[in-house]
């Protein structure tokens, strides 16, 4: 088994770990994001190819007011202030998620962010921010249905290569591995069509205190476990299949 092509990481548990020293929510998304800075280098420095960071879903939305404007402006303050950090590291910033949706401020700062770093050839990091697997799955399909009806497709052209190229996560690969801190076992509307045959990996740390060796240790866990994809083991351990 060769090190996951794609990881994707549900980043929670920063108002928990906020509250249990007595902090306002906030707090703890501070110190989260510190985390993720820590953790996307980690990955780059590993050889990862594609990172995706549950940041942000469609349905964070729906939190009280004052918390999601702040989580906003420390998006956009981090997304400024790593530029530099991502271009001193190669690394290529793209977004997937309703896009639209985000303040103007926010919206410039995530462009800025594309443009200065889609040279870099490096570790591909994918920031899923007002992101929702099923939003992103109608919408692919509405794409195509508009194709049919413009006679730029057939529908029999519809296959699971091309659905998968027309979503937003395109070029990547499916995700091999998922990752979520916090201790909740599920996957609260992020990749399911990517997720399809991924490792899943819950762990009870709280986003904030997680780190590079808890990291290391679930790459060591990927690494040891055998993926099957449908198929019996002896099929696995020929190469040719
Ligand atoms: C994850 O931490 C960050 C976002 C969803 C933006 P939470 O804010 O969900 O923290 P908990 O799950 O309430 O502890
Ligand atoms: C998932 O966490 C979304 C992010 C980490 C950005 P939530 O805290 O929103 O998920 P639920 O509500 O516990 O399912
Ligand atoms: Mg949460």
């Amino acid at each position: 088994m060769t090190k996951p092509k794609h990881v994707g990481i549900i980043m929670d548990g920063n108002g928990r770990w906020a509250q249990l020293r007595g902090r306002p929510r906030t707090f703890g998304h501070i110190k989260g994001a510190r985390v993720a800075k820590k953790v996307i280098s980690a990955c780059a420095e590993m050889g990862i190819e594609n990172l995706t960071l549950y940041a942000f879903s469609t349905e964070n939305w729906l939190r009280p007011e004052q918390e999601v404007a702040f989580l906003m402006r420390l998006l956009g303050r981090y997304l400024k202030r790593e530029t530099e950090n991502l271009l001193a590291e190669n690394i290529r910033f793209s977004v997937i998620g309703n896009v639209a949706s985000l303040p103007k401020e926010m919206r410039t700062v995530v462009q800025d962010t594309i443009s200065a770093t889609q040279h870099c050839t490096g570790m591909r990091l994918i920031f899923a921010l007002s992101y929702g697997s099923r939003q992103e799955i109608v919408a692919t399909t509405k794409a195509l249905a508009l194709k049919v009806q413009n006679g730029e497709l057939e529908v029999s052209d519809i296959d699971e290569s091309l659905f998968s190229m027309n979503l937003s996560t395109h070029p990547a690969p499916d995700l091999d591995l998922m990752i979520r801190t916090s201790g909740e076992q599920r996957v609260s509307n992020f990749l399911l069509w990517q997720s399809a045959y991924s490792e899943l990996y819950f762990t009870r740390t709280l986003w904030p205190d997680f780190n590079r060796t808890e990291l290391e240790q679930i790459f060591a866990y990927f690494l040891s476990r055998e993926r099957r994809f449908g198929q019996v083991t002896e099929q696995y351990e020929q190469p040719s299949h």
